[in-house]
């Protein structure tokens, strides 16, 4: 049973391709990537595959049986719905039997709020997928864990506040190491078929997620919430999200505004997808040391 993973050369395909190769021979798992030198994994095929040529991809996916096709990146360009229906399409020609697409964790909350349009473009690939005909599971994964505490860091680096417009709002994190663990486990079982599953571990506050990092880490920071306008403000006077425009201040502050209204305050089913309970939060933390 060949297994393959789309996306392959980003932070998730990486880490998922790892636990595959745990659990089914090396020559069973299978790395697509548009450019195949950037997959890090060693020992297993890699293939060509652009999500932005159906033709390329469906080539890619001959004599797999299951694929992870791993979500376009939100701020990578193109039209990220056209892609991931393009995928299951090619998916579909060449005979997939089971396709798993990583979603993120969410409710309806979102309308209206910046990042509603990229909810909107999970949602619909969502439905796509189920619709299919092909077997399918949506993993919903949770805020990757690794991102906000690159941005903990920081604050802690330079005068340790850590300020954004989340609020009181709660949010299911996760490690991207986890979900990996828990994506390769629903891979090659049955657990989750005909299933959208929640992957995260435990819902924190912003402020309760700081005093963990801070502990585990030794890290001096504290928490202060802002206003939705001020944290667009604050990223725009990060020149590399400047560079990129304010669309990309308000989609990524559009993140927290989703927290600040419970959007990412959901139930979790890692245990059923990853067979064992998501690790303490603080264990995460200290493995990302
Ligand atoms: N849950 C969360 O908190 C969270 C946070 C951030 C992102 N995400 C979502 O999760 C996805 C995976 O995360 P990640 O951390 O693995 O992202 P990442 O490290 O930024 O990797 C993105 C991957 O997408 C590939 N890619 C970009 N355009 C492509 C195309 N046209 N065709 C095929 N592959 C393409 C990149 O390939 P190259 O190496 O060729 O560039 C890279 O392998 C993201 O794309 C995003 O949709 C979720």
């Amino acid at each position: 049973m060949r297994i393959a993973v789309t996306a392959a050369s980003g932070r998730l395909g990486t880490v998922t391709l790892e636990h595959l190769k745990h659990r089914v021979p090396h020559d069973n798992v299978v790395a697509v990537a548009r450019n195949p030198s950037r997959v890090a994994v060693k020992g297993i095929e890699k293939r060509v595959g652009d999500y932005q040529s159906p033709e390329q991809m469906r080539a890619a996916l001959e004599e797999i049986d299951t694929v992870i096709m791993i979500s376009a990146p939100v701020a990578g360009g193109g039209d990220r719905l056209a892609m991931h229906r393009d995928v299951i399409n090619a998916a579909k020609k060449a005979g997939v039997r089971k396709l798993i697409y990583t979603s993120v964790i969410g409710n309806e909350l979102a309308e209206g709020t910046y990042f509603e349009p990229f909810y909107r473009v999970n949602n619909d690939t969502e439905r796509f997928l189920m619709e299919s005909g092909l077997e399918w599971v949506v993993a919903r994964n949770g805020l990757y864990l690794d991102l906000d505490l690159l941005h903990i860091r920081h604050a802690h680096e330079h005068g340790g506040v850590y300020r954004n417009n989340a609020g009181e709002g709660r949010c299911g994190y996760i490690s991207i190491e986890e979900l990996g663990f828990a994506l390769a486990r629903v891979a090659v079982t049955e657990h989750c078929d005909g299933m959208a599953v929640n992957l995260f571990g435990e819902l924190h506050t912003q402020a309760e997620l700081v005093a963990l990092a801070s502990e585990a880490l030794g890290l001096n920071v504290r928490y202060e919430p802002i206003s939705l306008e001020a944290n667009v403000a604050r990223f725009m006077q990060d020149e590399r999200i400047a560079a990129r425009g304010e669309d990309v201040a308000k989609m990524l502050s559009g993140c927290f505004q989703c927290m600040e209204k419970g959007v990412y305050e959901v139930t979790s089913q890692f245990e059923r997808a990853a067979g064992r309970p998501a690790r303490p939060l603080s264990e995460q933390i200290a493995n990302l040391a």
